[in-house]
């Protein structure tokens, strides 16, 4: 998929996604490195989270776009995602500490994600192909085509993948496929997850979480 059909998709979407009177506030990246105390223990000072196998990870928060960090704060406060360890967080901020925290993770640089379970070459392959290129006979669109170029992201309706643990991409994949994330309006998200096998949400996670993210 070119650029302009990328952000054809994004003007689509963006319309409704971001809508919200709390999109106007600017963020202070400095007050929200005061109101993102409560994050660290989970999120950790740097923004880059923690791969918890067998658990309940952590995603990085460095790097993502400060549009998307927003929408899904308030998306937690609003019940529209629901998870009972953000949602108690989430609560503890109003508006204005939203925009201020989703700047300060916004301007971190993207950290190295975690995520090395062993796997195959085989996976890893059919990850790539996921991310990459898609599978036509399984109606599943490339991450990329939304994603963006090395599904880094593309503004604040496509968060970056790349670079993110595997144990948080598994979760979520696994969320929308049982229809328990749809925050997503259209719920893009919800009609390619539930074209993946378990093999494939392990292959794309595993894969995504090897990819480096090259500061701008
Ligand atoms: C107890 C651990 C914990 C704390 C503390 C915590 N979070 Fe989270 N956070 C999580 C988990 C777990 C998720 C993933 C939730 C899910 O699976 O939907 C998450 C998800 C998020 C997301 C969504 C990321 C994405 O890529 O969609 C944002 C944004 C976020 N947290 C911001 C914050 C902020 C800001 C604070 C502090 C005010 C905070 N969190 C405190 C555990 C925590
Ligand atoms: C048709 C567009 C589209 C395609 C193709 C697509 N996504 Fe997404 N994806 C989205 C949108 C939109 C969101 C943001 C949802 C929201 O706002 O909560 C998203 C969010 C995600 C998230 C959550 C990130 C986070 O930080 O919480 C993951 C993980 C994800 N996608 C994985 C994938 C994978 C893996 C593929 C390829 C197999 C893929 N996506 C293909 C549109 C797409």
């Amino acid at each position: 998929m070119n650029k302009t059909v990328i952000k054809g998709l994004g003007l689509l979407l963006g319309t409704g996604l971001n809508a919200g009177a709390a999109m106007a506030l600017e963020g202070d990246a400095q007050r929200g490195q005061e109101a993102s105390a409560t994050c660290v223990a989970c999120h950790q000072a740097d923004g880059s989270g923690m791969n918890v196998p067998g658990g309940e990870s952590w995603p990085r928060l460095a790097g993502l776009d400060s549009g998307y960090i927003v929408k899904q704060l308030h998306d937690f406060q609003e019940g529209r995602r629901e998870n009972a360890s953000m949602t108690l967080f989430a609560n503890m901020l109003d508006d204005q500490q939203i925009a201020d925290v989703a700047a300060y993770y916004s301007q971190m640089p993207v950290t190295p994600a975690q995520g090395g379970e062993e796997v195959d070459d085989a996976l890893l392959e059919r990850g790539e192909q996921l991310a990459n290129r898609g599978d036509w006979d399984a109606y599943i669109v490339s991450c990329k085509s939304c994603h963006g170029p090395g599904s880094e992201g593309v503004g604040s309706d496509f968060p970056g993948i790349a670079s993110q643990h595997a144990g948080y991409i598994t979760a979520q994949l696994e969320a929308w496929k049982n229809d328990e994330r749809s925050n997503d309006p259209q719920n893009l998200m919800g009609a390619i997850a539930k074209r993946m096998s378990d093999e494939d949400i392990q292959a794309v996670s595993a894969w995504l979480s090897r990819q480096s993210v090259t500061a701008e």
